[in-house]
């Protein structure tokens, strides 16, 4: 009988386990209420005298084992269980990160940012809910003045002194509010018009606009600023100034890109004239710089804006304007390769 517990001893000595379940058994097997040990010490009477010592000591030994053993186990386990749980199962094969892309809006927003940045624009910005004196009047536009209603304002119902912002012209006030010239300035942002939605136009949109004052800027250097822009982003030098009004600037101009007359897509973007309206400038009229508490006398300078929507509409043959503002994943995630 010694023989066997000693046999015992070594298979428990032995013995390996995978899973909780297994060391459970184990521990039923020798530890248990009904388990070998149990067995053994019943057994102990029925030994004779002189061998009960011997016999004594192998069971302690074989209880002691199987004791240590359970323990070892759980332990083992556990602890390969707190690996599992901060890196999960390392075994299993990996899976790819999904990369995001950039909206073509940002797309196109940082590469005209880089472009001025470049000629010495900085970049600034302001809140999409204005006040009227930062959207109109400090902007030659005061109350009762005809030309607010070239831009369907949203007024924030209860207080008309509160609205969303038109253009981001409102921003070009506050940056000359707060800064003397030189100044040169970049304002990208959403603008807000009462406008009905459809392909083309959209009740929000995304404008960059720019400003340059300093002592004797002339239309000259618009001209030439606007030229390396073009040039810049669409590859394409040849412009046109077309007289318009603006109550911000005098004079004012739109701003034409010959697109050319190639294929059949040039038709369709020009409407067959060759010409691309790109957006608004003039030079800024002398009572802006007054409002702005800078000496029209001694300054003088530019602005224009241009629509970014219909920019990355262009360069990205999007047919659609409301596809910018839809999140839909598979519309973003063709822009995954561009900038
Ligand atoms: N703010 C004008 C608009 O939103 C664009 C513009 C900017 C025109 C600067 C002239 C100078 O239509």
């Amino acid at each position: 009988m010694i023989d066997k517990i000693k046999e015992l001893i070594a298979e428990a000595e032995a013995f390996k386990a995978q899973t909780k379940e297994e060391v459970e058994a184990f521990r039923i097997q020798y530890l248990g209420k009904k388990g070998l040990l149990n067995q053994y010490f019943a057994e102990f009477k029925n030994v004779a005298n002189e061998q009960k010592k011997e016999f004594g000591q192998a069971v302690n030994a074989l209880k002691k084992t199987a004791e240590d053993k359970v323990n070892a186990l759980k332990e083992e386990l556990e602890s390969k269980e707190e690996v599992k749980g901060v890196y999960g199962d390392l075994s299993r094969p990996g899976s790819p990160i999904n990369l995001g892309a950039r909206h073509p809006i940002s797309i196109v927003k940082n590469q005209i940012i880089d472009i001025f940045s470049n000629i010495g624009f900085n970049v600034s910005e302001g809140p999409e809910i204005e006040d009227d004196w930062h959207n109109f009047t400090a902007l030659n536009l005061p109350e009762y003045h005809p030309a607010r209603d070239m831009q369907d304002t949203f007024f924030i119902q209860t207080n008309p002194d509160v609205l969303l912002r038109t253009h981001t012209s409102s921003v070009q006030v506050r940056y000359m509010e707060k800064n003397q010239p030189p100044i040169r300035t970049i304002s990208p942002g959403r603008v807000y018009r009462n406008e009905a939605i459809s392909a083309r136009s959209h009740c929000f949109f995304h404008q960059i606009e720019g400003l340059y004052i300093d002592k004797e800027v002339s239309f000259a250097d618009l001209k030439q600023t606007l030229q390396y822009f073009t040039t810049q982003l669409f590859g394409k030098s040849k412009i046109r100034l077309r007289p318009s009004y603006f109550p911000f600037t005098e004079p004012s101009a739109e701003i034409d890109v010959y697109w050319g007359l190639e294929t059949e897509s040039d038709y369709r973007i020009t409407k067959g004239t060759g010409w691309l309206e790109i957006g608004g400038c003039g030079m800024v009229d002398p009572n802006v710089l007054e409002n702005c508490n800078i000496d029209s006398k001694e300054y003088s300078g530019f602005a224009f804006g241009v629509g970014i929507d219909r920019i990355a509409m262009l360069l990205h043959q999007i047919n659609d304007i409301r596809l910018l503002s839809e999140n839909d994943v598979r519309f973003l995630e063709q822009f995954k390769s561009a900038l």
